[in-house]
């Protein structure tokens, strides 16, 4: 598709409605997507726990790319792009484990854990393996939480560091681990899976069991008195209320989205579970419960909820353009022990089926958005975020 013709659909796109119909099924736009956005911006890889020895590996994969998260010897981590320096084949074909080299299937090129190409079998004389070692990506660690960056020339994380750190400390998310991790293939563009998330108009028709203790879910009006309670107790058990806002919003600041906010959780819940009763021991450096939770974003597609005892985050990733992934991960304290100190079934129960539940509604959306009937809707004032959306992300692709 031509710029010009991008340039008419997004000047046609009319204020306050979503996205028209080609924003979902065009493939040169979802290109575009690839392109400006997922290959730009920070995304999250995994956690530091998930590679805590030296020859762990995990894989991070999206659309066409697959990243390699290493540990060396030394403990340093690497992010290596999986395609074999020789005839790009993929080189390491399994989702986890610990390897000290990654031998290709192909011909048998092999690389360190760094990277470094050690060994190719019947080249010339005058080959320079040092020349050939695996591409690598840029990457961040921030509070335990692995971040990766495709573009040569990456976006500064450091406005995300300045901001979110002093929210995040007394998680102590450095000292978590990846309790549970899962993946739900979702059939629908990216875009729709990541909308959904920034919306909780759908909340109370299709979440009761968030809607019990979230006051996303209310109107804010219902909820500003409580809001007040949380942030006096949040301040008693070592919590910040730190209020960053830059999700969806400058233009300028492309690939460091960013937000944290805590708001309160409802009728006496101390944390997002069945019965509202605590799943794991606090967290960190925290003290007690304050009955809130936090919200937090960084980057585009990177979203968490922070409760006093674990964390969640989702990860939305596209496939391709009618198909994505939402992972999400649930994080306890390192030290704590399943069995003794949480149950999987009990800490991963609410967002298990928040996330069915999306997963249903996002398909459903985007078999009505195929239809040739489909004709963008306008917004509520409980979308404002996914409003927000919508123009940063024309502003993305322009
Ligand atoms: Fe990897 Fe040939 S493509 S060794
Ligand atoms: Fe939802």
């Amino acid at each position: 598709m031509e710029a010009a013709a991008i340039g008419n659909l997004i000047a046609a796109q009319r204020p306050g409605f979503c996205l028209e119909q080609v924003f979902y099924r065009d493939p040169d736009i979802y290109a575009r997507d690839l392109e400006r956005i997922f290959l730009n911006a920070w995304l999250y890889a995994g956690h530091a726990s998930q590679v805590p020895e030296p020859g762990d590996y995990f894989l991070f994969e999206f659309a066409t790319e697959s990243i390699i998260v290493t540990r060396d010897r030394e403990g340093a981590l690497h992010a290596l792009v999986n395609v074999c320096r020789h005839r790009g084949s993929r080189v390491c074909l399994t989702g986890k484990g610990r390897a000290r080299r990654f031998t290709c299937p192909y011909h048998g090129w092999t690389y360190g854990a760094d990277g470094t190409l050690l060994a190719a079998t019947q080249m010339p004389e005058d080959f320079d393996k040092g020349s050939y070692g695996l591409k690598r990506v840029s990457l961040r660690l921030f509070h335990g939480l692995i971040f990766v960056n495709l573009a040569p020339d990456p976006v500064p994380f450091d406005t995300i560091e300045a901001e979110m750190s002093a929210g995040l400390s007394p998680y102590r998310l450095d000292r978590a681990k990846v309790a549970h991790a899962a993946d739900y293939p979702i059939a629908a563009n990216w875009k729709l899976a990541v909308e959904n998330y920034c919306e909780c108009y759908h909340c109370r028709p299709a979440h009761p069991e968030y809607s019990r203790a979230h006051a996303l879910a209310a109107p804010p009006a219902q909820w500003q008195k409580d809001l007040e309670r949380v942030k006096a107790r949040a301040a008693e058990v070592g919590l910040s209320t730190d209020f960053v806002d830059h999700a969806w919003l400058d233009a300028d600041a492309f690939g460091t989205e960013r937000q944290f906010w805590r708001y309160p959780l409802l009728h006496g819940h101390q944390t997002g579970s069945r019965d509202g009763e605590p799943v794991a021991p606090l967290l960190g450096e925290l003290t007690g419960y304050d009955g809130g939770a936090t919200d937090i974003q960084i980057g585009p597609v990177l979203f968490g909820l922070a409760y006093c005892d674990h964390v969640v985050l989702y990860r939305f990733t596209p496939v391709a353009i009618d198909r994505s992934v939402c992972q999400v991960s649930w994080l306890v304290n390192e030290d704590a022990v399943e069995g003794r100190d949480y149950s999987v079934e009990e800490l991963t129960w609410l967002w298990d089926v928040t996330t069915q539940a999306d997963k249903t509604i996002i398909e459903n959306n985007q078999k009505g958005v195929n239809s040739r009937f489909f004709e963008p809707g306008p917004l509520s004032n409980m979308e404002r975020f996914e409003n927000r959306f919508v123009r940063w992300y024309l502003a993305a692709v322009t």
